[in-house]
């Protein structure tokens, strides 16, 4: 007998492939954790800021009671930092679970969600989980075409997905593009607009979108503490929209989704300036090395607004995993990203100045032995 417990769609689901962890690593290929070097999951290379972790600490005492399932403090924080009201707020286990809850409240079994190719994973994961239609707009230039994504709107469409930058590709809309499509898309279809790596932009590509949020009762922006905040492990992410959207995310979130020491750590983050600046001068720096020894081995790469740059490193469709491996064997973790149609790139994640010598080394060996 076959077994055929559970949904059909949920079955054809394949599970999101997470960076490799040090420690197995470690196991896999007899090296020493020591000397192993992670640059694949889009993580701050300079952890977590010391003001999350002194936060941390003194609310570990509290942690014998659920955590305040309204996050007042945080929400109050976040509320004053970005100028709407605290209603407008969701929080969610790491922005993941906003993208998710947002599938789940906007849209039905059976209605379609647009999408980029070459977008984060998850949109196509939250789609197929609840039995909804993708509608995978090709990409131009490994970024979004939004002309292409309006045009893709159909009568069942409840949801579209944006990430701006985009992960793995690391492409990025420009503010006014952004707002001239926000503006054409019907009031029934919502959009999510995936933030995660706002915080790493440039001074001159920033936009307002919570201006946006004021204007589109139909927007969504999605933000995270894992990124450039710092806090990947503890996983918080929130959600800013207006009153409608909120309330039905409210009705889907759990009630205690984000744990006490995240809520606690988030508040000391987000007033942390200091760590936030001096990370995104780190990668600003981290990226402009690792483009030049991308150009000096004449190897393709993706401009990139984000922590990391995808790189073609071979022009056959086993590229990707042979570099990765010899990289692998040599200590250094990267991301292939052969589950999103690109088997001849890898993603680098931009690292501490060290770490993104030690990738570079591993990998001008691994070429030059090929
Ligand atoms: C574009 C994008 N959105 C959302 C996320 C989810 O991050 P988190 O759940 O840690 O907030 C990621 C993580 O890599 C991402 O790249």
């Amino acid at each position: 007998m076959t077994t055929s417990f559970g949904p059909s769609y949920v079955r054809a689901i394949a599970p999101y492939v997470a960076g490799k962890p040090i420690s197995e690593v470690a196991r896999e290929f007899g090296l020493d954790e020591a000397n192993i070097v992670k640059l694949a999951s889009n993580e701050n290379p300079l952890g977590m800021p010391e003001s999350a972790q002194r936060a941390m600490a003194q609310a570990a005492s509290e942690l014998g009671r659920y955590p305040d399932a309204n996050a007042f403090e945080l929400k109050s924080a976040l509320s004053e930092r970005y100028g709407v009201p605290a209603e407008w707020i969701t929080l969610g286990n790491g922005s993941n679970d906003i993208l998710e809850i947002a599938a789940h409240a906007f849209v039905e079994k059976g209605q379609s969600i647009i999408y980029a190719q070459y977008s984060f994973a998850v949109y196509a994961l939250a789609t197929q989980g609840l039995g909804a239609r993708a509608i995978v707009v090709p990409a131009v230039q490994y970024g979004h075409d939004l002309d292409a994504m309006l045009a893709a709107i159909t009568d069942d469409t409840r949801l579209i997905f944006v990430a701006n930058p985009n992960n793995p590709t690391g492409t990025f809309i420009d503010g006014p593009k952004l707002e001239a499509f926000l503006d054409k898309v019907p009031r029934n279809v919502a959009v999510v607009l995936d933030e995660a790596y706002t915080e790493y932009l440039p001074q001159d590509k920033r936009y307002d979108s919570i201006a946006w949020v004021r204007r589109y009762p139909n927007l969504l922006v999605s933000r995270t503490f894992s990124k450039a905040f710092g806090l990947a492990g503890l996983r918080v992410g929130f959600a800013i929209a207006q009153p409608e959207l909120t309330d039905l995310l409210n009705r889907l979130r759990q009630p205690f989704n984000v744990n006490t020491l995240a809520q606690a750590a988030a508040i000391a983050a987000l007033n942390d300036t200091a760590f936030l600046e001096k990370s995104a001068a780190l990668n600003a720096q981290g990226y402009r090395r690792l483009t030049e020894a991308f150009d000096k081995l004449g190897l393709e790469y993706v401009p990139s607004d984000g922590n990391f740059v995808l790189v073609r490193v071979g022009n056959d469709d086993s590229a990707g995993n042979r570099v990765n491996l010899a990289l692998l064997k040599q200590g250094v973790i990267v991301r292939p990203v052969g589950n999103y149609g690109l088997p001849q790139w890898l993603r680098i994640t931009i690292g501490l100045p060290e770490e993104n010598e030690a990738f570079i080394a591993a990998l001008e060996k691994t070429l030059a032995a090929a």
